[in-house]
């Protein structure tokens, strides 16, 4: 049996992959395998709050899955929006706070609005952190912020001499939010699809091979047994035991 007192990841980020395999498996169209990984999404949040992750980022749609389908985009839309309508309330209830990040230029508006009335009516809460990639791409990420970084310099509200990876951070849609510990992919595939780039500096990776609707519980905590058994080094030596000698 697992055991969560300690070690335990402060922020988990997970690529929730495999949905329409996980269809095709079942003989159904894409669809119904987005509507069974929401339910899996929300399981993964209410277990994230037991053990103790104080943020978990769901990559829920990526700035190159507009390439999809236009019929799977706009289920996948209106799955958001529903998500939106029915969860927030829970979710503020629970404590959590949501925050979004991705590019917000030319989404829907009634998307827009959703996004923003949760992340304003869940601005005060103090548990968990659930951070919801939407729209979201890295490249166009640190893009938007080298835009955002110029026009400050251009306009004098910042000197080029304290652009330095603390200042690049802050201008990041995930400015503080600490980068995180530990990456889970399901269903086998083992890339990042152009999720946190810049944070995933030194997270750990672990590659599940369930497709997301079969991502339960304890493939959930087998992955994140499998994180406290990594070495971190961060490019420094681990510390060598000093033998005692009398
Ligand atoms: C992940 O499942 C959900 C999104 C990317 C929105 P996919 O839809 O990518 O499922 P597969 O990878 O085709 O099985
Ligand atoms: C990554 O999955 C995006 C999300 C999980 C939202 P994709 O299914 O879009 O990634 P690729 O196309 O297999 O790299
Ligand atoms: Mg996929």
């Amino acid at each position: 049996m697992q055991t969560f007192s300690n070690n335990i990841p402060e922020h988990v980020a997970i690529i929730m992959d495999g949905n329409g395999r996980w269809a095709k498996e079942q003989g159904l169209p894409r669809s119904a395998g987005h509507k069974k990984g929401v339910e899996t999404l929300r399981q993964v949040v209410t277990t994230s709050g037991e053990i103790g992750v104080k943020y978990l980022t769901l990559f829920a749609f990526s700035s190159e899955n507009w390439s999809r389908p236009a019929e799977e985009v706009g289920f996948l839309m209106g799955l958001l929006k529903t998500f939106m309508k029915r969860d927030l309330g829970k979710l503020r209830d629970k404590n959590v706070r949501v925050r979004i990040i991705g590019g917000r230029e030319n989404l829907q508006l009634d998307i827009l609005k959703l996004l923003l009335e949760a992340e304003e009516s869940t601005a005060q809460n103090t548990g968990l952190n659930l951070v919801i990639a939407f729209n979201y791409g890295a490249r166009d990420e640190i893009a938007r912020a080298t835009k955002r970084i110029a026009a400050d310099v251009k306009s004098g509200l910042l000197d080029v001499n304290d652009i330095n990876e603390c200042c690049v951070s802050s201008y990041l849609d995930t400015r503080s939010i600490p980068d995180p510990e530990l990456i889970i992919r399901s269903s086998g595939e083992q890339r990042l699809s152009n999720f946190l780039l810049w944070q995933a500096a030194y997270s750990e990776f672990v590659f599940v091979d369930e497709l997301w609707p079969d991502f339960t519980k304890d493939v959930y905590l087998c992955a994140i047994d499998k994180f406290k058994s990594r070495e971190r080094r961060f490019g420094g030596v681990v510390p060598q035991k000093v033998a005692v000698t009398s």
